[in-house]
């Protein structure tokens, strides 16, 4: 929980785009300094400047979440520049569609990279260095929130590696928040679970990086790559919001973030069948044409 925001000093990653940019404009305009973290280095130079005009005290770092001496240097430089943050916002990550067979080890490696182990350095670099601060100054506040996503929540088929890694981030996230208030209170920690909004996060093939060898896309993925492309850009709650919700959720000490309450219906049909025994409900029960659809898609020869 952050009661004021103003002076306080904020990483945010993945801050060139979606949900990061919009919540370091929302840190600016609330007086924060701001570490701005990307590996899209077009991208974050533009945010950066913008983030500066609104009168942001702003240091931007390229910087890999998913490379753990990268991101240890990052927290040294964050150290000496500002100090220890108070708003840790882990959100780079990137989509991944296809059947859970099909993705190759360069696939794995890349989303597990960057949407878990981006979340596990974040935590791991930050938090002590957050405890340290609330250790010597009782009026610290500190507060780190993971990006996670519904899918960390539900399994929808032919995107396994992101369920896989959301559904990670999401344990990782609840453990964090029982750890710390085993031994701080001036620090806790939420989630955010966000369901489609439209970002770049359909066309997070331009952040692959070269070494992690390019494939030919299997059919599954590229049905899933459509799909996503179609629910992402169709969705009705924009990144700005979903931002605000961040916000709000800080200063109010609340866990669990969502972008679209009204989905929770499936989360609490897929609880009720773990309870009970019952096998996984049907994820297209809601709108069966597109189950049919991608049925039918994945069939054809
Ligand atoms: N948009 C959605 O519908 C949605 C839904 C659920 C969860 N999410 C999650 O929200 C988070 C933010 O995504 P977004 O939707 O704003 O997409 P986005 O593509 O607009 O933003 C993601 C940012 O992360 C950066 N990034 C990618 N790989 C990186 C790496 N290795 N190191 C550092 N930065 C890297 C990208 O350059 C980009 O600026 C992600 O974790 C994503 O999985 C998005």
């Amino acid at each position: 929980m952050i009661a004021d925001f103003k002076g306080k000093t904020a990483v945010l990653t993945g801050a060139a785009s979606g949900f990061g940019l919009e919540c370091a404009r929302i840190g600016a305009r609330l007086g924060m300094k701001l570490v701005l973290v990307d590996v899209q280095a077009d991208a974050l130079e533009q945010a950066a400047a913008e983030v500066t005009a609104l009168g942001a005290s702003v240091m931007a770092r390229q910087v890999d979440v998913s490379d753990a001496a990268a991101m240890q240097a990052l927290a040294q430089e964050v150290q000496a520049g500002f100090g220890a943050p108070h708003l840790v916002f882990n959100n780079a990550g990137v989509g991944s569609g296809g059947l859970i067979w099909e993705n190759s080890l360069a696939d794995w490696e890349w989303v597990m990279g960057v949407n878990l182990w981006g979340v596990i350095h974040g935590v791991r670099v930050f938090t002590p260095m957050m405890l340290e601060a609330a250790q010597k100054d009782p009026h610290y506040q500190g507060h780190i929130v993971n990006t996670a996503s519904m899918a960390g929540l539900l399994t929808p088929p032919n995107m396994g590696i992101y369920n896989v890694t959301k559904h990670a981030v999401v344990s990782l996230s609840e453990t964090l928040y029982q750890d710390l208030a085993l031994v701080s209170d001036q620090i806790s920690a939420s989630v955010l679970c966000p369901y489609f909004v439209p970002t770049g996060i359909n066309q997070s093939e331009r952040n692959r990086p070269a070494s992690m060898a390019e494939e030919t896309p299997s059919k599954s993925q590229l049905i899933g790559q459509a799909m996503i492309s179609k629910a992402v850009g169709s969705g009705k709650v924009s990144a700005a919001e979903v931002a605000q919700k961040v916000f709000a959720a800080v200063q109010a000490g609340q866990f669990y973030i969502y972008s679209h309450p009204q989905a929770l219906g499936n989360v609490q049909q897929r609880m009720e069948a773990i309870v009970t025994g019952h096998n996984p409900p049907d994820p297209f029960a809601a709108r069966p044409e597109v189950g049919a659809q991608l049925r039918q898609a994945l069939r054809e020869i």
